[in-house]
């Protein structure tokens, strides 16, 4: 851990080959992703991963997600079967992790002591160069303390993790904006849909040819917890969020100064300091995109409480609405 502040690299040839070297010496690097920032060490490495859960307080039984720089490294970390081979071929590069038997290489702190591992590619370019640069597979969480919203820019990182860490590359902000969708295909007789992402349930199930199979626990929050990622409350921002099904202009007028009101889509003939949107056209993947920034926002202008709307419709609408449950459970 550095006491330092954070370096923020620009992503040109020599800073990669730099922050390869770090890696491959066990130091941790913060890294842009397509979903979210995370924060990186050598997978391979069991003392670089602890620093990961020192430095985001997260609980050591919470696992971390392995990085590669292509599917045909799977067998390196994990013991592909079919199921995970045709999801491969069809997602990654792309936001989806994939839940299979570990291989004894990697060390028991990434995977929080379970005989199974959460693997993805990364599409983000400058990241992909990075790990093949590294040679090595990478394990990161996303890159803020232990229960936030997770990081959508490199400012958001250093925001957050900026004196605890070195080194911040800058890859512009996350193109999906929400963390990758977890599949645990162990048996792959009974896919289990762990957490809503970037890739559909419907685009899932067509590839696999069945249909996925949805947790008590991501029914049910509060249920026996069965993947730490699952946790009720989580991607949480520090006001305190109430949810609603819809949202109306009227309400907003109703409602107290001091409290924000979070819309989709702006709302018509309504303005001011506490109204906020994630999208100026209602637009799904902008409103993905936007979400944990505007959360932030709100955070920081400091208000008595969020009042967010559910989106309409399944796909990205069933990931948004999964933080937005997430960051109201109490
Ligand atoms: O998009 C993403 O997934 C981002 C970027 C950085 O890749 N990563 C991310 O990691 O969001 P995060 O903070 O969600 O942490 C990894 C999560 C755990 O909380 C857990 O839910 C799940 O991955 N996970 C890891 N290993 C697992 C395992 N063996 N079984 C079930 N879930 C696992
Ligand atoms: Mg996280």
């Amino acid at each position: 851990m550095s006491g330092r502040a954070a370096r923020v690299y620009r992503g040109t040839p020599r800073n990669l080959s730099l922050l390869a070297e770090r890696l491959r010496a066990g130091e941790l690097v913060a890294i842009p992703t397509e979903t979210v920032y995370g924060l990186a060490a050598d997978a391979f490495n069991a003392r670089a991963c602890r620093k990961i859960f020192t430095v985001k307080g997260r609980p050591a039984s919470d696992p971390l997600i392995i990085h590669l720089a292509s599917a045909s490294e799977l067998g390196r970390v994990a013991r592909p079967n079919a199921a995970a081979l045709r999801l491969a071929k069809k997602f990654w590069p792309g936001p989806l992790t994939l839940v299979l038997p570990k291989l004894a290489a990697v060390p028991g702190v990434v995977s929080a002591g379970r005989p199974s591992v959460a693997v993805r590619v990364p599409a983000h370019p400058l990241f992909r160069r990075l790990l093949r640069l590294t040679g090595t597979p990478l394990a990161a969480p996303s890159a803020n303390p232990f229960g936030y919203v997770s990081p959508t820019t490199a400012e958001h990182v250093r925001q957050s993790l900026g004196k605890k860490i070195g080194h911040i590359l800058d890859g512009g902000p996350a193109r999906v904006g929400l963390e990758s969708t977890i599949v645990d295909l162990r048996n792959p007789l009974r896919p289990r849909w762990l957490r809503p992402g970037g890739i559909s349930r419907k685009d899932l199930e067509l590839a696999l040819g069945r249909a996925l199979i949805v947790p008590r626990s991501r029914i049910k929050p509060g249920a026996a917890q069965i993947a730490p990622g699952q946790l009720a409350r989580h991607y949480s921002p520090h006001t305190p969020v109430t949810l609603h099904p819809r949202l109306t202009a009227k309400m907003a007028a109703a409602g107290r100064k001091d409290e924000a009101w979070l819309f989709l889509q702006p709302p018509q003939a309504r303005s001011g300091r506490n109204i906020f949107s994630l999208d100026p056209h209602g637009d799904l993947r902008g409103a993905a995109r936007r979400l944990f920034s505007v959360l932030r926002q709100i955070d920081e202008v400091g208000f008595r409480r969020i009042h967010a709307s559910l989106v309409p419709g399944t796909g990205l609408a069933d990931a948004i609405n999964d933080r937005l449950r997430r960051a109201a459970a109490r």
